[in-house]
C-alpha cells in the first residue's frame, strides 16, 4: 500500500468503541425499567415465600410478600407485573380460575389495591395451574383438549380477573379464537378498557421445564396439540396477525432466546407493541452457569435483555426485571 494513499484501513469502526462514554453514546438499543415486566407466582395458603429450586432466587409468594414485591416493582418503575396463581386444590375444569376467591383473583385484588394505577397489573389467563390434569384447557370425552369448550371458561376467567383488578389479561393457552372470545366477553360486560396482551407465538418448548415446578404443574405428556412446533417461524407471524385481527392490544413471542428470529419477524408484521417472554429455562441456564462461575452473571443478564430488545421486542417479561431495574441497568 503506497504511503500517499493514506494508512490502511481507512474505515475503522473501532474508533467508536474506544471509550465507555463513546460506546454509550452510539448504543442502538437500550433497556429501560418501563420495558420490563416481572412475572410473579403466588401460592395459596403460603405464609412465607417458598423457594423454587429450579429457579434460584425466584419464589412462590405469599399474598403478603407478593404485595410488597408489587410495591417495589412500582417504585422501580417497571412496566408491569404478570401474576400466576398456585392453588391448593385443582379440578377437571380449573374452577379455581373463575372463583372470585381463587388465589389468582385474590392476589390480583391485593396487588391492585397496593399499586392502584402506578403499576400495570397483568394476569396470566390460562387453566394449566388450576386443572388436575395440568392442561391449558378442559378435556373432551376422548381426553383431547376441547378448544371451544375452553373458550367459554376463558371468557368467564377474563371477567373474574378484570373484576378483581387486572388492567391487562395475558391469554397463554394457545386455543384458537381465544383473543376474540375474551374481547367479546369483556366488551359485552362493559370492560372495554381492559387490554389483552396475547401470547400469540408460543412454542412447545423444553425451556418451560422450571416453570412446571414453579406452578406445581400436574401435567403428564406435552402441549404439542396446542403450542406451536419450534420448527415453524412463518406460523408464528400468522398467529400474531390472527390475534391482532381478533383484537389483541399487544402480542407476545415466547420463549425469547431460541426465537429471536420470530420476534424480529413479528415486529415487522404487526403495528402493535410486541412483548417477548424470557422464560424459566432461559433464566435457569444463566443462573446455573453463573452459580458454577462459568459466566459473569450480571453481564449475561444485561446481554440477554439487550438482545431480546435488539431483536425487536418492545417489552420483555423477565424474572430479573426488578433486579435489573434496581441494580443492573445503566442510568
Ligand atoms: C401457561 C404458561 C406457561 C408459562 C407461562 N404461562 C407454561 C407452559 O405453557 O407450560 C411458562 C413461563 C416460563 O417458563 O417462565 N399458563
Amino acid at each position: 500500500m503506497p504511503a500517499d494513499q493514506g494508512s490502511f484501513p481507512a474505515v475503522r469502526p473501532r474508533r467508536l468503541r474506544r471509550t465507555p462514554a463513546l460506546r454509550r453514546s452510539v448504543a442502538e438499543t437500550h433497556v429501560r425499567p418501563a420495558q420490563l415486566i416481572l412475572p410473579a407466582f403466588v401460592r395459596e395458603g403460603a405464609d412465607r415465600p417458598v423457594p423454587i429450586s429450579s429457579m434460584p432466587g425466584v419464589v412462590q409468594h405469599s399474598r403478603e410478600t407478593l404485595r410488597r414485591t408489587a410495591a417495589e416493582a412500582a417504585e422501580a418503575g417497571l412496566g408491569g407485573i404478570m401474576l400466576f396463581g398456585v392453588p391448593e386444590r385443582k379440578d377437571a375444569t380449573g374452577s379455581g380460575a373463575i372463583d372470585p376467591d381463587g388465589i389468582l383473583n385474590l392476589a390480583l385484588a391485593d396487588v391492585r389495591a397496593e399499586v392502584g394505577d402506578e403499576l400495570t397489573v397483568m394476569a396470566d389467563l390460562c387453566l394449566d395451574e388450576f386443572t388436575d390434569h395440568g392442561h391449558c384447557g378442559v378435556l373432551a370425552e376422548d381426553g383431547t383438549v376441547d378448544n371451544d369448550a375452553t373458550l367459554e371458561v376463558y371468557a368467564a376467567m377474563a371477567l373474574a380477573q378484570v373484576s378483581a383488578g387486572a388492567h391487562v389479561l395475558g391469554p397463554s393457552g394457545m386455543m384458537d379464537g381465544q383473543v376474540g372470545r375474551i374481547r367479546a366477553a369483556l366488551d359485552a360486560a362493559g370492560h372495554t378498557d381492559a387490554a389483552i396482551l396475547a401470547y400469540s407465538a408460543k412454542y412447545a418448548s423444553a425451556f418451560f421445564g422450571p416453570f412446571r415446578e414453579a406452578v406445581d404443574s400436574s401435567l403428564t405428556g406435552d402441549r404439542k396439540t396446542y403450542q406451536q412446533d419450534p420448527a415453524n417461524g412463518r406460523e408464528g407471524v400468522r398467529e400474531a396477525l390472527l390475534d391482532v385481527a381478533e383484537g389483541a392490544d399487544m402480542v407476545m413471542v415466547k420463549p425469547a432466546l431460541a426465537y429471536l428470529d420470530v420476534i424480529a419477524a413479528v415486529r415487522e408484521a404487526v403495528d402493535v407493541p410486541v412483548a417477548a417472554y424470557n422464560i424459566s429455562g432461559e433464566y435457569a441456564m444463566v443462573e446455573g452457569a453463573a452459580a458454577h462461575g462459568w459466566i459473569d452473571r450480571d453481564a449475561a443478564i444485561l446481554e440477554t435483555l439487550t438482545s431480546i430488545r435488539r431483536a425487536g421486542a418492545d417489552l420483555v417479561l423477565t424474572y430479573w426485571a426488578l433486579e435489573a431495574a434496581q441494580r443492573l441497568l445503566p442510568r
